[in-house]
């Protein structure tokens, strides 16, 4: 038996001012996205911003439903609708920020198993890896440059 080791590299930041225009737009619109997240069960709002190639940004927020499990996360909302809208289009980057009075974060959101999937299907989907921005409302936050440090040894059909 051999002991194997998986490495993770990513960027962190302490403030929005490090990140360029783009990555900065991007998670401001994600922080707006905020806004139009019904969330009346958590009351955990979160918004997702995805960048296309096209220069498209589509937002997402979190969708709650009283039957829990019928609710969906803002990254998959967001990615969901980007794949519908604009099928042919590769995603450049995703960014995504949470803001709860009730239980307030202390540190950059971590997308959850399911949405982490759905990255890796876009990834596969394009051919091409995106760019994965955690954001803290107090500026702070984490890049990662593909899903894959996200979610290793990930599942996928060979076909
Ligand atoms: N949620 C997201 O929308 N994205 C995440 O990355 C983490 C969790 C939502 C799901 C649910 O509406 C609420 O946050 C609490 O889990």
């Amino acid at each position: 038996m051999k002991k194997e080791k998986i490495a993770v590299e990513y960027q962190s930041f302490a403030s929005f001012q490090e990140l360029d225009s783009k990555e900065r737009n991007l998670v401001e619109k994600a922080l707006e996205a905020t806004k139009q997240a019904y969330a009346p069960y958590s009351e955990f709002y979160v918004g997702a911003a995805v960048l296309l190639k096209n220069g498209e940004i589509i937002l997402g927020s979190n969708q709650e439903n009283g039957a829990y499990p019928s609710g969906l996360c803002a990254e998959r909302v967001a990615l969901f609708y980007a794949g519908h809208a604009f099928p042919n289009e590769e995603v450049e980057a995703l960014a995504v920020i949470a803001h709860s009075d009730k239980d307030p974060l202390t540190e950059a959101v971590a997308p959850c198993g399911a949405c982490r999937q759905v990255m890796h299907e876009t990834q596969l989907r394009q051919k091409n890896s995106f760019k994965i921005i955690l954001a803290h409302e107090n500026g702070s936050g984490l890049i990662f440059d593909s899903i894959y440090p996200l979610l290793p040894l990930s599942f996928h059909f060979n076909k």
